[in-house]
């Protein structure tokens, strides 16, 4: 699937591998959420467009890049997103915020909108939307449905472990959404947690259990 990045680098490796332990403390699973997500979005951000501006060191003037484009925005899925949310702020400070939740109707297991606040020119922003785990991908091609209908159309998707049903789904249902993941895991159980996963990642980044 020519719009899935499965993200090789050892760093992020190494981090997932600590992260799923089940020693590891909510700190530390908390600090690590942050900076996986920074290394993904990192990735993820390498096509942004860049523009020449015009500069003065303490030495000469000269021709500097910065980001041009369409201006950012972060929308984590609540509430696990917001953690990673806060990570990539630390590397895109000016990005806007939006937020969507969503909770899952008992009966027909699909997921409701129960909340959405979006930054009001965000058709205009290119749009980073950040969930921890893609399982069944129920919730992402949600979000994404509800971010489409409000007129947006620039659309990445970051996680940091998939299942491959969640990304066979989030791929068929939105084909020009970019799909970055830190780690693509073996399958779902029968109760929609990803194996080997790491468990919960609202309850590990919150200490909920
Ligand atoms: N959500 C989680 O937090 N973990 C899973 O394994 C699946 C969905």
């Amino acid at each position: 699937m020519s719009n899935v990045t499965i993200m090789d680098h050892p760093l992020i490796q190494h981090k997932i591998g600590i992260m799923r332990r089940k020693t590891t403390s909510t700190k530390e699973f908390r600090d690590l959420v942050s900076e996986v997500a920074m290394l993904i979005c990192y990735e993820a951000t390498r096509k942004l467009p860049l523009a020449d501006i015009e500069i003065e060191t303490p030495l000469v003037k000269t021709v500097a890049k910065e980001i041009a484009g369409k201006k950012l925005c972060i929308v984590p899925i609540l509430r696990a997103g917001l953690h990673m949310a806060d990570g990539i702020l630390n590397l895109i400070p000016n990005a806007k915020v939006g937020h969507v939740g969503l909770y899952r109707n008992e009966e027909t297991l699909e997921p409701v909108e129960y909340f959405c606040k979006l930054p009001s020119d965000a058709s205009e922003r290119e749009i980073f939307v950040v969930d921890p785990m893609l399982a069944t991908g129920g919730s992402a091609v949600a979000a994404i449905d509800i971010l489409k209908k409000r007129g947006i159309s620039k659309i990445h998707f970051l996680c940091l472990i998939a299942a491959p049903e969640g990304v066979e789904r989030l791929s068929a249902a939105h084909p020009d959404v970019e799909i970055y993941i830190g780690n693509l895991d073996e399958r779902l159980n029968d109760k929609g947690y990803i194996l080997p996963g790491l468990g919960d990642a609202g309850d590990r980044i919150y200490g909920t259990k």
